[in-house]
């Protein structure tokens, strides 16, 4: 765990416009991220998985490694994601691309990521590509430490995004909320 601080803190220093936090997500945060979350119902892509403390928390809902699939950016957490977890799927690529991962069936897309400091451009892409892995009413989660969703007004209108929000977790360094967004069912009846 003190490795843990080390590796983020010192990938902090290097690449502060990719971690844009002060610590790891905490165990209550991380198990508010996966609460609705069920082997039984197919994988689940993380993204921006960093040292792993929302991946720990997946596994521990009885996940098999190889029903996880995290999305990491920064060669340093990738590694130490492999060395943690065996058997985890680790894409060392940025999330703009998760649209691109071979993988059917997800049920969720668990994001760590710092979704409002990136350009318009980047949170489409990424919200695009997690979209195309989930059926209707299957859930985005992300957390934020802001008042407002984390995702853009007008990226939540364009893709027609309903969302609801926990209650604030105190227990976070700051304190968060965890947003569940889902795109409706807009096939047409039969
Ligand atoms: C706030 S940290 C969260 C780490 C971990 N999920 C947690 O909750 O403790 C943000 C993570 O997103 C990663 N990240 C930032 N931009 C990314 C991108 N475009 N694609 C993939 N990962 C990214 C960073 O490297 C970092 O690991």
């Amino acid at each position: 765990m003190s490795g843990d601080l080390g590796l983020f803190w010192g990938q902090l220093f290097r690449k502060p416009d990719q971690v844009v936090a002060l610590a790891p997500s905490s165990r209550a945060l991380a198990e508010e991220m996966v609460a609705t979350l069920d082997p039984r119902r197919g994988p689940v892509i993380e993204l921006g998985a960093g040292t792993g403390r929302i991946t720990r928390a997946i596994l521990a809902r009885g996940f098999a490694p190889d029903q996880v699939h995290a999305v990491e950016m920064n060669p340093a957490f990738c590694d130490n994601l492999r060395t943690r977890f065996a058997g985890l799927n680790v894409h060392c690529l940025s999330a703009a691309d998760v649209g691109g991962l071979a993988l059917r069936g997800a049920q969720a897309v668990v994001s760590g990521l710092p979704l409002l400091s990136m350009p318009l451009a980047l949170q489409h892409a990424i919200l695009a590509g997690s979209f195309a892995h989930l059926d209707p009413g299957a859930p985005f989660i992300q957390f934020t430490y802001g008042p407002r969703p984390p995702v853009r007004a007008e990226l939540r209108a364009s893709l027609g995004l309903t969302w609801t929000k926990s209650a604030k977790i105190w227990g976070n360094l700051p304190p968060a909320r965890v947003y569940r967004f889902c795109q409706p069912d807009r096939r047409p009846m039969e």
